[in-house]
């Protein structure tokens, strides 16, 4: 790397009077910074300013050094002289660097120019302060680039996908789509805004029926406890896990009013009985910026609550679930039936351990939905390594290779659809995922025991995923439904007749 600073140092008087000085201090750092591939010269000394030209094409990196170096000025003039130094400027400052790939296409980040010859990025800053290297913004704009044109290698390529295992084919009762034919039924209504369902008696039993046989048959056996969060997360939550980065488009986003003062809302209430309509430009007045979502996946508010502490060793693995929060993904175009939504029903169970536990766990985890899938749904299923979900929602794209060792990632569990046509020539629906995450998250929430590392992983029991696999291998029918499913539900309630 090769890096080109100017900067000016604005000391609080004259310093034209100690130029002697400030030079043998300057001359004495410029040998020694030799060593290490650097230079330090001035470039100006007037009045109460001090420019300096530093550069290195070593490993020490000149944003890093300036708060050094005004350390040790002040040390140096400061109390002699009564001198301080009131502002560091950066008026230029060029970074050469070398990225692994070159890019396919323009790279852009804030705060800098880019140009990209080959693999040479040659960064320029436009404005930075204090703050900026203090923050260490420099470092990360750096990572940024390189990190960019590596999704741009990733964007093209297809989600990574292998197979572990899969069921032996079972015959379906029909090749219907389970939504339209249970909105033909009034067992459904799609709801008031896209994305979202109404379920009616009859849907809603079966919706709760997969419930009770996820927590029954898959969480109580492993002795899970249920936790209750709040759908309602705030950023810092996010940006902990990364979905700040990677899922901006995708949130729901929440609003607080501004205040609950009546005179503050009087126009807005006229407007409403006036027009019979919402002002919505008025409405904005009373509203804060938005500072939370609405749940994205339960585990971050899971991991928040944990923060910061040490769990006792008896206390391992932590195996929790939570069934109460509702999620909300905004989709864009492929929004599809109960199966593809903005908002939808899940239960999440997370589990923190060390590592040996938390392998084990997997394995006991995939033996009680097998019993479920196999035996009580009596589905045609599959399970299959894909890109771990906590890389994807945190828009990092690495790490998909299949030569990497399975004690991490991402199994989804599919459902072969028989609507959608031939078994090996349509897509299966995703179902489910059980991860294994690692120590991304208890190391971003600083969550500890006594002595080992700590791993966790999360699995997503996602309600109307469950429902629309079996219904559409299985029907409406509730007397072709396979026993093991019968004992939780062996008939629909009679709803409500429409006229
Ligand atoms: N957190 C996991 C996911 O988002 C499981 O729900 O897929
Ligand atoms: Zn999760």
């Amino acid at each position: 790397m090769e890096f080109d600073l100017k900067t000016t140092f604005v000391f609080s008087g004259e310093i034209t009077s100690i130029k002697e000085n400030i030079e043998t201090f300057v001359e004495e750092h410029r040998k020694a910074l030799k060593e290490k591939e650097a230079s330090l010269d001035i470039l100006d000394l007037k009045k109460n300013i001090l420019s300096l030209k530093l550069t290195s094409t070593g490993s020490l990196r000149p944003h890093n050094m300036l708060l050094h170096l005004k350390n040790l000025m002040v040390k140096e003039f400061g109390k002699k002289y009564h001198l301080g130094i009131r502002e560091i400027k950066i008026d230029y400052y060029k970074i050469v660097f070398e990225i692994e790939k070159k890019p396919l296409k323009k790279v852009v980040i804030p705060f800098a120019d880019l140009k990209i010859e080959d693999r040479l990025v040659t960064m320029s800053l436009l404005k930075v302060d204090d703050e900026f290297l203090r923050r260490n913004y420099i470092d990360r704009m750096i990572k940024l680039v390189e990190e960019k044109v590596k999704n741009q290698y990733y964007e093209g390529k297809g989600e990574y996908w292998e197979l572990i295992w899969e069921s032996r084919k079972k015959e379906s009762v029909w090749r219907k789509d389970p939504t339209e034919e249970m909105l033909k039924k009034s067992w459904l209504k799609q709801g008031p805004t896209k994305g979202k369902w109404f379920y009616y008696p009859q849907a809603a039993a079966i919706i709760r029926a997969m419930e009770e046989i996820a927590i029954k048959e898959v969480l109580e056996p492993l002795n899970f406890q249920e936790i209750i969060e709040s759908h309602i997360v705030p950023f810092d939550i996010w940006l902990k896990t990364g979905h700040m980065r990677g899922m901006p488009g995708e949130f729901y986003y929440v609003t607080e009013p501004k205040t609950r003062n009546v005179e503050k809302w009087e126009k807005f209430v006229d407007l409403v009985k006036i027009t019979k309509n919402i002002p919505l430009g008025e409405l904005e007045k009373n509203l804060e910026v938005p500072r939370s979502g609405i749940c994205y996946a339960q585990c971050p508010m899971i991991y928040w609550s944990l923060q910061g502490k040490t769990i006792s060793e008896d206390s391992l693995p932590i195996l929790i679930y939570e069934k109460t929060a509702i999620s909300a993904r905004y989709e864009s175009g492929g929004r599809h039936g109960i199966e593809r939504v903005d908002e939808f029903h899940r239960i999440e169970p997370v589990y923190i351990g060390t590592k040996k536990q938390l392998l084990s766990l997997r394995e006991k985890l995939i033996e009680r939905y097998k019993h479920v899938f196999d035996e009580l749904l009596d589905l045609e299923w599959r399970m299959a390594w894909v890109t771990p979900w906590y890389m994807q929602q945190s828009g990092r794209f690495e790490e998909q290779n299949s030569s990497r060792s399975r004690e991490k990632g991402t199994i989804d569990f599919e459902a072969y659809m028989p609507y959608r046509g031939e078994r090996d020539k349509s897509e299966w629906l995703e179902f489910q995922n059980l991860s294994i995450i690692g120590e991304k998250y208890v190391k971003a929430f600083n969550i500890k025991t006594q002595k080992e590392q700590l791993w966790s992983g999360c699995s997503g029991i996602g309600l109307e995923r469950w429902a629309v696999a079996f219904l559409a291998q299985k029907g409406l029918n509730p007397e072709k439904w396979p026993s093991g499913f019968k004992k939780y539900l062996n008939k629909v309630p009679e709803g409500i007749r429409f006229l």
